[in-house]
């Protein structure tokens, strides 16, 4: 079939589109119908009953594939590879999930995860799935600060983290840094697991602290649990335009039914395939195609604790590729970038035998058409970009491989997935016609798989989401649709950045210049980066009589970012000035600072209170070397 008529299929008729997909669940109680018309956006299967760890372990065991490897670790770092099996996997998690149990751990219970690339992490949100507890991934390159907020927000029975993350050249020490986020939070966990790693054994808190093995001894493993539906499976904060990120959740059966889909149909992965996405479990590319898709699928999934140069070196990609026989391969442009700096001629390239792979899949950022292009002339493949949200857990728009290879258009991540009614729309929520820039939004109902709500933040959901565009879904991005339906992202419409295929905050960052003493006012915008798409760069205003020196100031604040959001910000900019841009009615004009840092052409907008202020920008700019070119 081509993706017109599966695309066709599902707009004529949705429910039975996402019925018959839900056939590739296995269902304790299966559901009445798809759709629900509950939440402040909707509903899937709420009265199925379900368990995702039976669907991303236990069935494969009991479909005979036990002995079929489901993780295989490869750390490049600490040079060590090792693999497990899906009845190995079945049993770590039944036992971790039976100790978490005996420790009081119960549905509806969170659980923070915070650890590194280890197949303990996967486990650690498996053993969660198990139970019904929802459990809430913390990447690794966020600091104390950023881990004690999420404490507070979720309020989680327990937290399971490892002894230490490796960075290359450098050990992050987990638990001084999960010490001190506790200790910032006014919510405790009852108690903490940790994995000790032989790079580094950290000190256990005794009546607190609970070693991974240890704590497992003697203990009844668990069963599945089945839950509704619409029990959460996972709480995943994500960057909005202030400090206190966002806490996405995903619903229990609408998550595996998508993902199953999408394995298949976008992915080309059927059970018994090798399927690597090179993120991190911390983002929403780690829970969906790290651990829950390639699992569900009944493939094997790559674990990759390593950097896409200098672990050792820029071959490590296609070394892996080759190791291991991956199908399908996934990562951000911003890595692929990083590889073709090193090896701009692809010569590690030849070092290795691809033949298993057939297609690499690019998303977390815009695919730039020259990283797409380099790939393809080196590999002779199809390099696939494709656009989506930690919000929607699954690609709104994709060239769905497994379905068929539309014509790529550079620039474009293609068409919009089954499920996804695509519009771009003016300022006053009017569809706007073809080629047309306008803000990005989905037709409700969102498809399954996707945000039903904010934790604890019903009313920030409809706020950030819902208001803006009756009816639709806001996606935050703005772009445009061409004739034929090939969607071209351009920029966010809000104050996130994507750093290295991060998504940061500015909001957050300017919360922290903020709280420096001598500064009075400051903005933070992202610039234009070859190498990681953008990074932030801040301004600040002084506070009068401050006789600190200016580069003194820049040095403390840098610090104080990586010190409080975490070195993952990657704020290593910033430059003093005497006013910042703003509007009459006092808004700043982070876009049009933002410009003049890239070297673009600046129109001077018709509402600014003093025009002379963008000269003083440009000068202070310079001043740090911008624009680049
Ligand atoms: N734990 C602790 N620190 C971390 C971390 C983690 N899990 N991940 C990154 N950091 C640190 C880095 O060590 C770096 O620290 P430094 O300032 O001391 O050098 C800092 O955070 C910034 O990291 P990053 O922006 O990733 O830059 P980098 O120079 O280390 O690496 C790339 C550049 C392009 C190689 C890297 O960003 C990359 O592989 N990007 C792909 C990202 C990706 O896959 N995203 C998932 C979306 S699909
Ligand atoms: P995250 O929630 O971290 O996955 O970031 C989502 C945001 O990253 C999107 O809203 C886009 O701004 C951007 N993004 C992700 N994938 C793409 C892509 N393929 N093309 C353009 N932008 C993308």
């Amino acid at each position: 079939m081509a993706y017109q008529d599966v695309y066709a299929g599902w707009k004529s008729d949705p429910e039975g589109f996402w019925m018959s997909a839900a056939e590739g669940i296995d269902w304790d109680r299966a559901p009445s119908r798809a759709y629900f018309d509950q939440g402040p956006a909707g509903e899937w299967f709420a009265d199925g009953l379900v368990n995702t760890c039976w669907n991303a372990v236990d069935r494969h065991v009991e479909a005979g594939r036990g002995d079929q490897l489901a993780i295989i670790h490869d750390s490049p770092i600490t040079h060590s590879s090792r693999a497990i099996t899906y009845r190995e996997l079945r049993d770590r998690v039944a036992s971790l999930a039976g100790a978490l149990r005996a420790n009081g751990v119960e549905k509806g219970d969170r659980v923070i995860i915070y650890m590194p690339m280890v197949p303990e992490a996967l486990e650690a949100m498996l053993a969660c799935a198990r139970l019904g507890a929802i459990h809430s991934v913390v990447f690794g390159g966020f600091a104390a600060h950023e881990l004690a907020v999420r404490i507070d927000d979720a309020r989680p029975r327990a937290i399971i983290a490892a002894s230490c993350g490796l960075e290359p050249g450098r050990v992050i020490h987990y638990k001084p840094l999960l010490d001190s986020a506790i200790q910032q939070a006014s919510h405790k966990p009852d108690f903490c697991v940790i994995l000790q790693r032989e790079q580094e054994v950290a000190e256990l808190i005794p009546g607190r602290d609970l070693a991974w093995h240890d704590f497992q001894y003697g203990v009844e493993p668990a069963e599945c649990v089945p839950v509704e539906g619409n029990h959460p499976a996972y709480v995943l904060y994500t960057s909005g335009t202030t400090g206190q990120p966002k806490g996405v959740i995903r619903h229990t059966a609408g998550h595996l039914v998508a993902l199953n889909w999408t394995m298949k149909n976008i992915y080309g992965i059927d059970a018994g395939d090798v399927f690597w996405a090179a993120s991190d479990v911390g983002w929403v590319v780690g829970h969906s195609y790290i651990c829950y898709g390639p699992l569900i699928a009944g493939a094997t999934t790559i674990v990759f604790e390593g950097k896409p140069v200098g672990t050792p070196d820029a071959g490590t990609f296609w070394r892996v590729i080759q190791d291991h026989k991956v199908k399908s391969f996934f990562t951000a442009p911003t890595a692929i970038r990083a590889v073709k700096r090193e090896d701009p001629d692809g010569e590690l390239i030849k070092d290795y035998n691809l033949s298993s792979l057939q297609a690499v899949f690019l998303a977390g950022e815009r695919a730039d058409p020259d990283t797409i292009q380099w790939l393809e002339d080196k590999l002779h493949l199809p390099v696939i970009d494709h656009w989506w949200q930690t919000e929607t857990g699954w690609a709104i728009a994709a060239n769905p491989f497994g379905i068929e290879r539309m014509p790529v258009r550079k620039g474009s991540p293609s068409v919009a997935m089954p499920g996804y009614d695509v519009q771009v729309l003016d300022e006053a929520g009017q569809p706007v016609p073809a080629g047309t820039l306008g803000a990005i939004a989905v037709r409700l109902p969102l498809p399954p798989g996707t945000l039903p709500s904010l934790w604890n933040a019903e009313d920030r959901f409809r706020k950030a989401y819902l208001d803006h565009f009756p009816g639709y879904y806001e996606t935050g991005d703005a772009g445009y649709v061409d004739e034929d339906g090939y969607i071209y992202i351009m920029a966010r419409t809000d104050d996130v950045i994507n750093v290295a295929g991060h998504r940061l905050s500015t909001g957050a960052m300017e919360e922290v210049l903020s709280g420096h003493p001598a500064v009075a006012e400051c903005a933070v915008i992202g610039v234009a980066d070859s190498l990681k798409g953008q990074m932030p760069l801040g301004f600040l205003c002084l506070k009068k009589g401050v006789d600190t020196p200016d580069e003194q100031i820049v040095r403390e604040v840098v610090a104080s970012v990586r010190d409080q959001i975490g070195p993952v910000a990657a704020f290593k900019l910033a430059c003093v000035v005497e006013r910042l841009p703003k509007t009459r009615s006092g808004k700043i004009l982070r876009a049009t600072m933002a410009k003049i840092a890239d070297g673009e052409d600046v129109k001077t907008p018709a509402t600014i209170d003093d025009p002379e202020i963008l000269d003083e920008i440009a000068t202070a700019l310079q001043g740090i070397g911008y624009p680049k070119r």
